[in-house]
């Protein structure tokens, strides 16, 4: 999309539609007369993100929702620029938005916010998929302010750098599985490392093996597609000592393996690698954003197929960081890929900040529903701080507790580590925790630490105002505001 930014009077908006903000509880005079005549008639008008389009001779006009004013934030922002481009997507060719005045944001975060909710709502997942695609004709959005400072541009060009990355994660999350295969997202990494001059380095299945990854090779041998382990870096800041990493699960189809999955549900599992893909896009951002730091995005890539060849319950595989684990469930594959992930990651990248996103588990979905990703981690200011950045840029986090008594109930009897937890009064009691626990055991001593579990977050399928259906590229923002 065409961003622009502008300051000038309403007046001369002619080609196009003029956007305007409305609050439920305060109207602002925008000095035009059928805007005026229509919210006399209509005083309650001004709900979030509802919609009203006014014709005259010489003038189009949407009035947008804009809920209570001192409700607006960084994310009602986003989302009211994005539903007012949804709503013309395919009525119009551009559209000039005025920026509201409320709220505690500066300028330059409001055309961040504008940006981003623009690019995401524009997304459609469909446009390779549908034999008569019918194509949105909006190409060009004006951004309306008092003064065009500098720093407005900045804001704009954060929020679509970001934006893009969100959308490339939301685009491969929906690829199907047939196409998006582990080798297919290998050539993605391999674009994006060139595009973007990021260090790559891939572990093929022989040399994933070869290394003592015992934990995703278990995993990867039940599929005939060959599976990589693939590393992304990013260098902004040689002097700095601390190190980053993006871990991210790529399960490019999870069928469950020989512990099969019912088959109701299983179309959506191409959505298992969408944690791989929210790495690889968010560190694709940060080096676009040239941020003063050092990243390493690692990617465990592969399919979980039942097979000949599949590893089988009761399987005991070395995990890297060199405990054994016992396969209590081939469907608990994620926390396998990962924990071999998280501990490449600090042996091999000297990562000392390690965060990791997986559709780990159902039972975060059963725990906090479709909105909210599920937090997990071994340091409190770390959670805390990174809590406080996903709050304030619209990712809904609760954290879950990590207590010893947890730990029992991953223990084994054969091995150290068992990948299913045991122990509860409930068959998959504290079915999330479990999970995260096994992936701990990955983390080293020094190592600060946050397991993501997005399984209820990482894709929507019901389309809302500000946003089309499918992946929803969850994490990216997060990572690249927590980062920066
Ligand atoms: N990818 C799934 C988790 C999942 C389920 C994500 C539904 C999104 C929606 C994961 O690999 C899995 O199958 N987990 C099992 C773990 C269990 C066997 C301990 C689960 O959640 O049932
Ligand atoms: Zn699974
Ligand atoms: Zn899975």
């Amino acid at each position: 999309m065409k961003i622009q930014i502008a300051a000038k009077p309403l007046t001369e908006i002619k080609d196009g539609f003029l956007v305007l903000p409305v609050f439920e509880d305060e109207k602002q005079d925008y000095g035009i007369s059928l805007v005026k005549n229509y919210l006399a008639d209509n005083p309650k008008f001004g709900k979030l993100f509802e919609g009203q389009i006014l014709y005259s001779d010489n003038s189009k006009i949407l009035l947008i929702g804009a809920g209570k004013k001192e409700k607006l934030d960084f994310v009602s922002l986003q989302n009211l620029a994005g539903a007012a481009v949804r709503k013309l997507l395919k009525k119009s060719k551009s559209l000039s938005l005025v920026l509201p005045k409320a709220g505690k944001l500066s300028e330059e975060e409001k055309t961040y916010a504008a940006a981003l909710g623009i690019e995401i709502a524009a997304f459609d997942p469909t446009a390779d998929f549908k034999f008569k695609h019918e194509p949105s004709t909006l190409t060009q959005v004006e951004l309306l302010v008092d003064r065009a400072e500098r720093g407005l541009m900045e804001g704009l060009k954060k929020g679509q750098i970001i934006a893009e990355s969100i959308n490339l994660t939301r685009k491969l999350g929906d690829l199907p599985a047939n196409i998006m295969t582990p080798s297919y997202f290998l050539e993605v990494a391999k674009k994006v490392a060139k595009d973007n001059k990021l260090k790559i380095t891939i572990l093929d299945e022989k040399q994933t093996k070869k290394k003592g990854m015992g934990a995703f090779s278990g995993v990867a041998q039940g599929s005939e597609e060959p599976s990589f382990m693939i590393a992304l870096e990013y260098t902004g800041d040689i002097k700095n000592k601390d190190k980053w990493a993006f871990v991210g699960k790529g399960i490019t189809f999870d069928t469950g393996g020989l512990s099969i999955k019912p088959s109701g549900g299983m179309h959506e599992m191409k959505y298992d690698m969408t944690g791989a893909a929210a790495v690889m896009t968010a560190i694709v951002a940060v080096a676009k954003l040239n941020l003063k730091t050092n990243v390493v995005a690692v990617m465990a890539v592969t399919e979980n197929l039942p097979g000949g060849r599949a590893q089988r319950p009761g399987d005991i595989v070395k995990t890297y960081s060199g405990k054994f684990a016992e396969i209590m469930d081939t469907d608990a594959e994620g926390r396998l890929v990962l924990i071999d992930a998280v501990s490449y990651a600090q042996k091999d990248f000297k990562a000392n900040k390690v965060i990791d996103l997986a559709t780990l588990t159902g039972a975060i979905i059963v725990s906090l529903g479709d909105h909210i990703t599920g937090v997990f981690g071994n340091r409190n200011e770390f959670t805390k701080n990174f809590m406080e950045v996903s709050r304030k840029y619209g990712e809904k986090v609760w954290e879950l507790p990590m207590y010893d008594e947890f730990d029992e109930m991953i223990k084994s009897q054969m091995a150290d580590i068992a990948n299913i937890g045991h122990g509860g009064s409930h068959r998959s009691a504290a079915g999330s925790i479990t999970g995260a626990k096994f992936i701990e055991a990955g983390v080293e001593e020094g190592t600060e630490w946050i397991h993501l579990d997005i399984a209820g977050t990482a894709w929507d399928m019901k389309p809302k105002p500000y946003r089309g259906v499918g992946a929803t590229g969850v994490g990216v923002k997060t990572l690249v505001e927590l980062i920066s």
